[in-house]
């Protein structure tokens, strides 16, 4: 099999990590569940471990089947009818939960607004009036390119309400990008805002959104968040008479009844698009009836969820996480979510602590990149709030090294918080593998066992079991992905026909004896820049749409905060010269045509790549040339001396 890129020695620092932490006495005894029958319970009977959850959510029309299951077609809960936004507010308004805080949303100058469910419930109802009377229907796509400001959720909420499907960019993606997402899923309707906060800059979403529609015919109309209008001046936003309409003037004249359009379990919520092995990006797409169900068992479980909790996760919502795990999951549940707009490190680096505290916060939930930007910046910083009220702390997004997971529960958990590790997946649409916290002794760097009711293995290439290289999910789940949006050959393609009728996620693991899992990381051409996925043929497509470029190859490197960074081997056209500043032009470039998270970290000029003799790019022999490794065997390279060129030129310049 082939390694995962993981840095070796965080790898073997992994392999020998041996520290166990029970869950503490005082948390087990509260927790919601702090048995391990419920493994048991799942395991024998999966299907209708899962039919209970649907059951605790609100149904129009009950199913007549749990699950039909045909390699790759799964259909979860068939001929039930729901509506993800009714369970996620209607259903909250009978009780005393209808006045309490759904969205505690701070924005990065420090503006506040929090909104009760009932708030929620009337501003989503208004809004998707106002998508009603733009001519957007059920199955019709809406892109949302929003900062983290309170009508991203109500947008997507919105859409769900109508049973139109929603495609959310995140707001650091370019023009390019994010135009390429629109005409992908032919979006009828864009969201987005006259610009977002972002380090004490603000980002000019209108701007970008322009540039993207002089390439997208599909748009009929653009609606605009005001975020302040001042932003509305700083950068010069302006309407396009006939397309573009003022979010807040929508509103103002829509009726606050909508009722909630029965959907079908199966029908189609949203699309989100995520990076495979080719330049092109793949829309996956999600259910409606299984997506829910999972979003909510997990959030309720994972984080041990109780009427009193203040929960927090620091993803965007242009991400899966933000989708299942600061809208869907929490809000079907009842909880009380904190969303906050800006960087960790505005205005200065204790942000995030001084949040936790002024809205006692006691479950975080956050990615390793961002724990190991904390480490580096100092406790001191985390030392000036006061982070008492934490109870659990979650991660995601990539392995945790035990060094970090070791600092994140001393210092932010006050070595009483348990710790999720959570393992999941665009694709997989909910956690897959994680401790429960009640339950599970947790060991640092491990996401432990497959939740109750997931079956998951490792298997070699050829699908036996081993104890060490792919990960394998051998049973269909309810929030799994159901295609890839307009390539179903490339849904079958990638995700089944390694194995039979077995997914297979993309990500080498290891286990130990007590069954726990190690992921290490991808095994195929994708990269794990600061927890964003990033795929080596698209950086290598913006970069030989430079001018100046005839080929270029891209690795992951490793990297102390990130996790991984981008190096970028690239030969020049004839008559062109290597110089630092053209280095600095094609990281501009890439950063421009994907968006600054794909800015490589190094560009590193070659007149040739080695080539295995059938073509192929060696990419790990790269990699290693990259982290400053010796060479290992290089006998099957085309040219042995390609390489000995760029690793000198790659050491004269670092
Ligand atoms: C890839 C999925 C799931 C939301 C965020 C990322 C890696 C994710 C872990 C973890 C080790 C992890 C995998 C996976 N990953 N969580 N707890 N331990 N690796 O979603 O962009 O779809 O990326 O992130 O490599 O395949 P995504």
């Amino acid at each position: 099999m082939t390694l995962p890129p993981s840095p070796e020695a965080a790898l073997d620092d992994l392999l020998r990590e041996d520290r166990r932490f029970p869950p503490p006495t005082a948390f087990r005894d509260g927790a919601r569940v702090s048995d391990e029958a419920i493994y048991r319970e799942a395991e024998a009977d999966p299907e209708a471990f899962w039919a209970r959850w649907a059951g605790e959510l609100h149904w129009f029309t009950p199913w007549t089947e749990v699950l039909e299951w045909e390699a790759p077609r799964a259909r979860w809960f068939s001929g039930g009818e729901l509506n993800v936004a009714y369970n996620c507010l209607d259903r909250h308004l009978d009780g005393p939960r209808r006045n309490q805080a759904a969205l505690i949303w701070e924005g990065e100058p420090g503006d506040t607004r929090t909104y009760t469910y009932w708030d929620l419930h009337r501003e989503t109802s208004k809004f998707a009036n106002a998508l009603k009377g733009l001519g957007v229907g059920k199955g019709d796509r809406v892109a949302i390119y929003l900062p983290m400001v309170p009508e991203a959720a109500i947008a997507m909420l919105a859409c769900a309400r109508i049973g139109a499907i929603h495609s959310v960019v995140f707001g650091g993606f370019s023009p390019e990008s994010l135009a390429d997402r629109i005409n992908d899923a032919e979006a009828k309707v864009l969201i987005t805002a006259d610009g977002g906060y972002r380090r004490g800059n603000v980002v000019p979403l209108k701007r970008n959104a322009d540039q993207a529609l002089e390439r997208c015919s599909s748009i009929e109309h653009v609606v605009v968040v005001a975020r302040g209008w001042n932003i509305a001046r700083t950068t010069q936003t302006t309407l396009k008479p006939g397309r573009d309409l003022w979010y807040h003037d929508l509103v103002a004249e829509a009726s606050a009844d909508c009722p909630a359009e029965p959907m079908e379990s199966e029908e189609t919520l949203f699309i989100l698009y995520t990076s495979g092995t080719t330049g092109k990006p793949k829309g996956v797409v999600h259910s409606t009836g299984g997506y829910l169900t999972q979003v909510y068992a997990t959030t309720r479980l994972v984080f041990d969820l109780r009427d009193d909790d203040v929960y927090w996760c620091t993803a965007d919502v242009g991400w899966i996480t933000g989708h299942s795990y600061i809208v869907y999951g929490p809000l079907a549940n009842g909880a009380a979510v904190v969303m906050y707009e800006g960087a960790p490190d505005f205005p200065d680096r204790g942000r995030f602590w001084e949040i936790c505290e002024k809205y006692g916060v006691t479950i975080f939930y956050t990615a390793p990149t961002a724990i190991r930007a904390f480490m580096k910046w100092g406790e001191e910083w985390v030392g000036k709030s006061d982070l008492s009220r934490l109870r659990l702390l979650g991660t995601v997004g990539e392995p945790i090294n035990p060094e970090a997971w070791i600092w994140y529960h001393r210092v932010i958990g006050g070595e009483r918080c348990p710790i999720v590790d959570t393992w999941w997946q665009t694709e997989t649409g909910a956690i897959m593998i994680t401790p429960l916290p009640g339950v599970t002794e947790t060991r640092p760097g491990s996401a432990t066992r497959a939740f109750p009711g997931i079956s998951a293995t490792i298997l070699s290439e050829t699908g036996e079991e081993v104890p060490a290289g792919y990960l394998a999910i051998t049973r269909p789940w309810p929030s799994m992905l159901r295609t890839i949006w307009g390539d179903d050959t490339r849904f079958r393609e990638t995700y089944w026909s390694k194995w039979d009728g077995i997914y297979f996620p993309g990500d080498g693991a290891k286990r130990e004896e007590d069954g726990y899992f190690w992921v290490l990381g991808r095994v195929d051409d994708v990269l794990n820049v600061a927890g964003h996925r990033i795929g080596t043929m698209e950086v290598e497509s913006a970069l030989v749409d430079h001018p100046a470029v005839a080929e270029a190859a891209v690795v992951g490197k490793s990297h102390d905060v990130k996790g991984q960074a981008i190096a970028a081997f690239v030969t020049l056209k004839e008559g062109r010269q290597p110089s630092d500043e053209l280095a600095y032009t094609l990281k501009g470039h890439v950063a421009e045509k994907i968006g600054s998270i794909a800015r490589p970290e190094d560009i590193i000029f070659s007149a040739d790549l080695p080539k295995t003799r059938s073509g192929k790019i060696m990419r790990r022999l790269l990699r290693d040339i990259a982290e400053g490794k010796a060479l290992g065997d290089t006998t099957t390279l085309a040219d042995p001396d390609v390489v000995r060129r760029l690793k000198e030129r790659y050491e004269e310049g670092a």
